[in-house]
């Protein structure tokens, strides 16, 4: 399910570990690193990982690019970190700081499980249709 869009997919192991994943979602996807998902990308990227992986994240191909991040601070999985624990940052304002100004950072769909991105959505003047705030 790539909603027709073209999608680059990228992780930590190489694109030859999302093969299965590239034909499950069709022609229109394609596996890359991430420096070069980051390049191919178009309007917009997906910083999907977990907040301790941040400081991989490629910086200069995002630059002057939308950049959606879905992240959810974890102190057990990411380590304690006291400015996120008291609220003087974000986890979207860190990413923002790591990439420079010239990246357009905003949260989004941190607060939906990725199975029911799948099965939720609806088209457009659907009576029921759900609402994905972001920041
Ligand atoms: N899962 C959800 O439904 C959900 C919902 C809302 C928000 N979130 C948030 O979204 C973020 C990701 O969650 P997740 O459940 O997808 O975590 P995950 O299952 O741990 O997957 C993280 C992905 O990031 C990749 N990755 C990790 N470090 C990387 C790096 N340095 N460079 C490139 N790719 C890297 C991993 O690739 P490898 O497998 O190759 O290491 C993996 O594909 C988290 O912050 C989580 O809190 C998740």
């Amino acid at each position: 399910m790539n909603g027709g869009l073209d999608v680059v997919l990228s992780n930590s192991r190489g694109p030859q570990t999302l093969a299965d994943l590239v034909e499950e979602l069709g022609p229109r996807a394609r596996a890359a690193t991430p420096a070069e998902a980051g390049s191919a990308a178009g309007d917009w990227v997906i910083v999907t990982v977990p907040f301790k992986a941040f400081d991989s994240v490629p910086r200069e191909p995002l630059a002057g690019k939308t950049v959606k991040n879905t992240s959810n601070y974890s102190p057990r999985r990411d380590g304690r970190v006291e400015a996120l624990e008291n609220g003087s940052t974000t986890s979207s304002e860190r990413l923002q700081q790591y990439l420079g100004e010239s990246a357009y950072v905003v949260k989004a769909f941190n607060n939906i499980h990725h199975a029911h991105l799948a099965v939720l959505h609806r088209p457009a003047g659907a009576e029921v249709r759900g609402l994905l705030a972001k920041a």
